[in-house]
């Protein structure tokens, strides 16, 4: 098979510009907080200038598991806000809506049909959210998830993909994919690169309630996230009650995991540097330290709170940012998809 010949003729794909291409996603499940902002909104933002941009809202990914539909239309569109609102601008950033770019699926086929179900069954993540389940039961969806990611990516031809640590091994897998497509249909898809530690991305932020496990998105404890979305009250009441060391003052030689979270928050949305932050607080009481902490986030987020407002009075101006985001996507998918189909003997 892998011995087929091909000749990069009339259906190569045109290299559009020299700037490389960045592309990345997040699920619009439940509501955003400060971990995602940090550690992946605000990075594009900073970064955009210097790429061609695809940033999709993945809705097709979040199906995976039930999601309501009412309630999956409205995150949908409120992501999409929050991209914006963020920062991220339609000159360098193409922001779109997966589910409208109906190529991404199409793709996802035809990648599937080269994807071995041990690459599958051997992604952590899968066997995380699989784990005690049955596979009687487990939903198809969320084992073949990664071959979706693959498809977004591949779609754009995509040199970087901004990701956490957790989707490195899903970066890896596309780019087994892709080798083996191209070594069996002929050299069809780019290689892409993980982009880790982007600007300003090195912020690991902790839940508030448990400093020692990850700020996650699903996590129902109401104490244990700051969302994008929170009223200044409510940030500055989420702080305040945040877990800390025992002791009652900052004691810098000690820090636990609870006072080096709030001050490496404080970092995060200063930008103030290791030695600033952490001289300026030392012998400070824990009170007045969240106090600081919650003031600091409180301002950062307040333009993009501001913004956010504005763009969801108009919901039909964000619907025709959307539509056009996905015209523009779908022309670059289609000519993928085109390229994929040809190869492959079909259409
Ligand atoms: N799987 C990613 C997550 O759950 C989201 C995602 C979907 C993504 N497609 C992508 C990320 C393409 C980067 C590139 O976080």
């Amino acid at each position: 098979m892998s011995g087929i010949a091909f000749k990069p003729t009339h259906d190569k794909i045109a290299v559009m510009a020299d700037i490389p291409v960045v592309l990345s996603g997040i699920q619009p499940s439940g509501g955003l907080h400060l971990g995602n902002y940090l550690g992946a909104l605000r990075p594009w933002v900073l970064g955009q200038e210097k790429y061609r941009n695809y940033f999709c809202i993945v809705d097709l990914h979040a199906i995976t598991v039930y999601q309501d539909p009412k309630l999956l239309r409205e995150q949908t569109r409120q992501l999409a806000a929050l991209y914006i609102a963020a920062g991220l601008e339609l000159k360098h950033s193409t922001i779109f809506v997966q589910s409208h770019v109906r190529a991404h699926v199409e793709l996802s086929w035809m990648l599937t049909c080269i994807t071995p179900m041990g690459w599958l069954g051997r992604m952590t993540q899968f066997k995380d959210k699989s784990g005690n389940t049955e596979a009687e039961s487990v939903q198809t969806g969320l084992y073949i998830y990664p071959v979706l990611m693959a498809a977004d990516i591949l779609a754009y031809q995509a040199d970087f993909v901004p990701v956490g640590e957790d989707q490195r091994q899903h970066l890896e897998l596309t780019r087994d994919i892709a080798t083996r497509f191209n070594r069996v249909y002929g050299e069809t898809f780019k290689l892409p690169r993980p982009l880790i530690g982007h600007i300003g991305a090195g912020a690991k932020i902790m839940g508030l309630d448990d400093p020692t496990k990850k700020m996650s998105k699903s996590d129902t404890n109401p104490g244990h996230a700051i969302r994008l979305l929170d009223p200044p009250e409510q940030i500055k009441r989420k702080i305040m009650r945040a877990q800390t060391d025992s002791g009652s003052a900052v004691d810098v030689q000690n820090a636990g995991p609870g006072v080096t979270n709030l001050i490496e928050i404080y970092r995060a949305v200063t930008g103030a540097t290791k030695e600033t932050a952490w001289d300026s607080f030392n012998g400070i009481t824990y009170g007045a330290l969240k106090t600081k902490v919650a003031d600091a986030v409180v301002a950062s987020l307040e333009p993009l709170q501001n913004r956010y407002a504005e763009l969801m009075m108009s919901p039909t101006e964000l619907d025709a940012l959307l539509k056009e985001g996905a015209g523009k996507a779908s022309e670059v998918a289609e000519k993928t998809a085109a390229l994929v189909r040809n190869r492959m003997g079909i259409g």
